[in-house]
């Protein structure tokens, strides 16, 4: 026997009402239609915490509180307050993409996902987030707190790693957006909200769910079984020996990452592959201390961080790097791991 068919235009409604009164209504860039600044705090928000993006979002528009602003910057300015929210290629692209609506788009943000998708480090999904928010469009988004949502509601149990199965639940999503177009930001805004508050991964709270009623997943009583993806991430290690010189007046010696790599254009401890190779550029008749080896978790790398420090009065390692001060240090964009460093 089939399952009676479900009306999905009931879908969208229920969700823009529950937005209006339980969701999220207090967040700063929902306050604004400025595209500048959705596009700052949906590029924040991809890989961090909304309480850790409310400070940073607010000190970036107090720096740049332009496109224009922000593409006049310097790079060492912009990895600078981006410094300790991860992921710098965000940063990076978010730097080149502000010179882009500058140099291309004469300083205003294109108005459709698709030209809006064109850009540096603006993916499909976050695309559509800025048309919506701020132009109405009627495009749907599928991050992966949605993709939860909606493989649940829809009970959508084909695999998300084949990139076939991943077009068809972007077919459903799209087809379930609001026929007002109006109802785009509160929609897009409600299944985002749903995502990370109420259709949580391990234990969904189905009985504050807006759309319980509709949705395949807790009907067949399982919902966590949703969303189905196989493919796991293949990780890799490195080791890595990261020489912490301090001259006799407190200042360290920084040397800044190549574009390319782990740590890209960051300022950081000078970085070496062996121990010989760091023992290499310290001057003769120093000591190096080895110190305590930690792991650093990337998103596809372990690292194996070799800490050696040594003093070196008024001498200076062989190779790139400057002395940087302790008034000086803090405000540059650092890896994480090495700020601690040198704040320990
Ligand atoms: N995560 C991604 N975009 C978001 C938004 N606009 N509000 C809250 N969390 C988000």
């Amino acid at each position: 026997m089939n399952a009676p068919a479900i009306d999905w235009s009931a879908f969208a409604p229920q969700v823009v009402n529950w937005q209006r009164t339980h969701g999220r209504r207090e967040l700063p860039w929902q306050a604004t239609r400025d595209p500048y600044r959705v596009w700052l705090s949906e590029i924040m928000l991809q890989q961090t915490q909304v309480a850790t993006v409310l400070t940073y979002y607010a000190r970036f528009l107090e720096s740049f509180p332009t496109v224009q602003a922000l593409a006049a910057a310097s790079q060492d300015a912009v990895l600078g307050l981006w410094s300790g929210l991860g992921y710098y290629s965000r940063a990076r692209n978010l730097h080149r993409c502000a010179q882009q609506v500058v140099t291309v788009h004469g300083g205003a943000f294109p108005r459709s996902a698709e030209q809006l998708q064109s850009l540096p480090g603006i993916g499909r999904s976050t695309a559509a987030a800025i048309a919506a928010f701020c132009f109405d469009e009627r495009i749907a988004i599928l991050d992966g707190n949605v993709k939860r949502v909606l493989a649940r509601v829809r009970g959508f149990a084909d695999d998300l790693a084949v990139v076939r199965h991943e077009r068809a639940l972007w077919d459903l999503a799209q087809a379930m957006v609001p026929t007002t177009p109006a109802d785009m930001p509160a929609y897009t805004q409600g299944l985002m909200d749903l995502g990370a508050t109420v259709c949580l991964p391990r234990a969904p709270l189905c009985a504050a769910c807006p759309v319980q009623s509709l949705c395949t997943a807790k009907s067949a009583g399982e919902p966590t079984r949703y969303p189905v993806r196989t493919r796991k991430l293949k990780r890799s290690a490195q080791s890595l020996w990261l020489l912490l010189a301090r001259r006799s007046d407190g200042a360290v010696w920084l040397d800044k990452r190549p574009q390319q790599g782990v740590w890209a254009g960051l300022y950081c401890l000078p970085v070496f592959e062996s121990d010989a190779a760091l023992r290499a550029v310290v001057p003769p008749q120093t000591s190096p201390v080895d110190g305590v080896p930690f792991v650093h978790v990337l998103t596809h790398k372990d690292l194996h961080l070799h800490p050696v420090a040594v003093d070196l009065g008024a001498q200076s390692p062989a190779g790139g790097g400057a002395w940087f001060g302790a008034d000086q240090w803090p405000a540059l964009g650092l890896p994480a791991p090495v700020r601690k460093l040198l704040a320990d």
